[in-house]
């Protein structure tokens, strides 16, 4: 398939074959995905390999015992990481100003882009993937089970194996509503409500076809998809709780001075 092909048959798989994944295949899709561009050509990020069963238990339960954790043969963890470059700033005799915010920014952009070509690459050789978004929202247990050292903060994961489904594709928000030429533009509320048009539909019907999340729904008394993302998936307290931890493990790992 062309990269264009690959992008545009991408969907996120959540159940996998048990058929482990070769490490010839495995090392061929990390070496084409490092080859994302890097700021300062620095490579600020590690990617960890996790087949083990025990470990991938403990990571189950961090990453709210979504299924494919175990399911899946492999998971990837992609970690902002400064600590192997400052450790050779430090035997380099060279000044070190990567213990802060700005630094971690870095870094996690660059593991971020990383995953990105990872999970193409794996795409094009016939894997599935899936994102976790519990790497980032909880951190602090995916870092200590992972034995991360300071300056090292885990950011974006996916599972990855051979997919046993085959789900359809996801709708996007118009291509129309995200792009902005030259500079930005504003939105009417016609012209948000158009965007949204499609999805305030296709939405509300996938969340009401899952039985908890209809469940949830019903139960909250919530009247449409823009008050299920914020009365029922994303609450103001959940998101101020998680801000809370991730900038504690920031500080914690020793990227805000
Ligand atoms: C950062 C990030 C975190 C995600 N976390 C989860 C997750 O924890 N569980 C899950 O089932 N899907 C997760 N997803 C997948 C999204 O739900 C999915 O990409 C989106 O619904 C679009 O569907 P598609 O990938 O099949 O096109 C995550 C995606 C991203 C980018």
């Amino acid at each position: 398939m062309s990269v264009i092909d690959t992008i545009h048959a991408h969907r996120s798989i959540r159940k996998y074959k048990s058929d482990p994944i070769p490490d010839a295949m495995l090392n061929t899709i990390l070496a084409a995905g490092i080859q994302a561009s890097s700021s300062g050509n620095m490579q600020t990020y590690s990617i960890i390999v996790t087949r083990d069963r025990y470990l991938r238990e403990q990571l189950y339960e961090a990453h709210y015992e979504q299924s494919m954790v175990l399911e899946a043969p492999v998971l990837l963890t992609f970690c902002a990481d400064f600590h192997r470059m400052r450790h050779w700033l430090r035997i380099s005799s060279a000044p070190d100003n990567f213990d802060n915010f700005m630094s971690f920014m870095i870094a996690a952009i660059d593991a971020i882009l990383v995953s990105q070509n990872v999970a193409l690459a794996a795409e094009s050789q016939g894997l599935g993937i899936c994102y976790l978004g519990s790497t980032f929202s909880n951190c602090d247990r995916v870092g200590k089970i992972l034995n991360l050292p300071a300056n090292v903060v885990p950011v974006v994961g996916f599972t990855l194996g051979y997919p046993n489904e085959d789900p359809p594709l996801r709708d996007r928000l118009p291509l129309d509503g995200l792009v902005h030429q030259e500079t930005y533009h504003d939105y009417s509320d016609a012209e948000i409500q158009e965007i949204y048009r499609e999805r305030e539909v296709k939405g509300w019907d996938r969340y009401m076809s899952y039985p908890r999340l209809r469940k949830m729904i019903i139960d909250s008394g919530v009247e449409n998809l823009a008050q299920v993302y914020t009365e029922v998936k994303y609450t103001r307290q959940s998101h101020q709780a998680f801000s809370r931890k991730v900038l504690n493990y920031l500080e914690a790992q020793d990227f805000m001075n």
